[in-house]
């Protein structure tokens, strides 16, 4: 069965120390019947994954990069690699934000060799996909996302696929306070669901982890990750509060994978 997946994304925010606390903030919120049920996934910033990865030793929280990029190693100042991530303890990476794609130009193409890279090395990649507010109001939302799949996905193998979660975020809902209503997001999910299994098969699409996120937070939580075909969340704001985002991963392990 799919187990649900809470991931909080803390983006450039939390100093080293702040970091470290809120990791330990965040362990002693959450309790042992939520992480039986569900995994509960962090992403520092890179400066902060080696203490954050200390922390968390044995406390079944997951840890993940919010970044990678597509080489071994070399002279590529300032990048990180996918070998030095998992050197570090991370599991997961997240992988074509769209604030990466936007402010920092990341192309399809960029993102298509980091989730080579990344599954060469054992890492999970957690493929941010989704539709502007000017692409969803000139309704081309759903090219939009079936070419950031297709492209984003060239090449990987179904065996790879088996390993990619998916996570769907409308750039309009994203730290604006916004939300899609749920049955925006179960009609994008099964979209998303079709495209996958068009370039795969239903094989893929019945394990495969589709998360929503755009301004997910205690509040709300239980609505969105109730709406079908939700199998969990990335969560940005709401993550660097521990009682707020332990709360969205109890309502997580309350809501059945529909
Ligand atoms: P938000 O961010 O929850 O602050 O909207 C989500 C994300 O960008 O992953």
């Amino acid at each position: 069965m799919r187990r649900k997946l809470i991931a909080g994304n803390w983006k450039m925010n939390t100093s080293y120390k702040e970091a470290e606390k809120l990791s330990k903030d965040i362990i002693s919120s959450i309790s042992k019947s939520v992480l039986d049920k569900v995994d509960v996934l962090l992403c520092p910033p890179f400066i902060s994954i080696g203490i954050v990865s200390k922390t968390i030793k044995g406390s079944g929280l997951k840890l993940g990069a919010q970044n990678v990029y597509f080489e071994n190693n070399g002279a590529f100042t300032g990048e990180i690699s996918a070998e030095m991530l998992v050197s570090a303890g991370c599991e997961y990476v997240i992988i074509g934000h769209s604030e990466r794609r936007k402010l920092l130009h990341e192309t399809d193409k960029m993102i298509n060799k980091k989730i080579h890279k990344v599954l060469e090395a054992g890492l999970i990649p957690v493929l941010c996909i989704g539709e502007s507010l000017e692409e969803r109001e000139d309704e081309i939302f759903e090219g939009v996302i079936e070419k950031q799949l297709t492209d984003a996905l060239q090449n990987i193998s179904k065996q790879e696929m088996e390993k990619v979660v998916i996570a769907y975020e409308p750039v309009w809902a994203i730290g604006t306070g916004l939300n899609a209503a749920p049955e925006q997001i179960s009609a994008m999910h099964r979209f998303i669901s079709e495209v996958v299994e068009k370039l795969y098969d239903s094989e893929i699409t019945e394990n495969m982890l589709i998360l929503y996120g755009g301004s997910v937070n205690e509040k709300n939580s239980k609505e969105i990750l109730s709406a079908c075909g939700v199998d969990g969340a990335l969560v940005g704001g709401a993550s660097l509060k521990a009682a707020a985002f332990c709360s969205i991963a109890k309502d997580a392990s309350e809501i059945k994978v529909t």
